[in-house]
């Protein structure tokens, strides 16, 4: 039986180009309800997300984020910011986030990316958000411009699993 969420994991990719199309509202809402119902540590749910359609905002977005400038030709981006407060908590509650909201995207056939990482203060000021929030990464949304390459460069398999003791292959049980 095929594994859809596995087949997610195994297809996603990083996208940096997208079709002059927008991403309509309703799959713009389940992508981020994706994110909204993720699991976080003591359910502290620290997140706040904020959709970006306005192509001048998205050029601002593009503007300040180093990384990231192929933002501004997104049909939308979401902006993922954490409560600085919870911390490395915060931080690691917000990727899983992240995580959910990509491969839920990735399922719309919309393709996505992580941009920028943390302390993003440009970000955070222009769009309005105070300061006990910091800026974790900028998602643009899209629908990829060309068919993603398909083939991973991953290390196999081996090299970052072990069975029972560190260095000892999996076996087939
Ligand atoms: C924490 C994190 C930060 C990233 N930051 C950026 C970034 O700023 N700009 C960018 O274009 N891609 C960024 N990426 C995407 C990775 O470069 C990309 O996923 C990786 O090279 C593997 O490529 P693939 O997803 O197409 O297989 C980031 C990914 C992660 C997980």
């Amino acid at each position: 039986m095929a594994n859809e969420v596995f087949e997610a994991a195994r297809t996603v990719m990083a996208v940096r180009e997208y079709q002059d199309k927008p991403v309509p509202g309703e799959v713009l809402r389940r992508v981020i309800d994706a994110g909204r119902l993720s699991a976080s540590a003591s359910n502290g749910q620290p997140w706040h997300f904020i959709v970006v359609r306005d192509r001048a905002n998205l050029r601002k977005l593009g503007s300040l984020i180093r990384t990231g400038p192929y933002v501004a030709n997104a049909p939308a981006a979401i902006i993922v910011a954490y409560e600085k407060e919870k911390g490395e908590y915060g931080m690691s509650d917000a990727s899983r986030a992240i995580q959910n909201m990509i491969l839920t995207a990735w399922g719309e056939e919309v393709g996505s990316n992580w941009t920028g990482f943390a302390h993003m203060e440009g970000v955070r000021t222009e769009f309005g958000l105070p300061d006990t929030f910091d800026v974790l990464a900028v998602l643009p949304l899209g629908y990829p411009k060309r068919k993603p390459a398909g083939q991973k460069k991953r290390k196999p398999f081996d090299q970052v699993v072990s069975d029972e003791h560190f260095g000892k292959h999996m076996s087939a049980r």
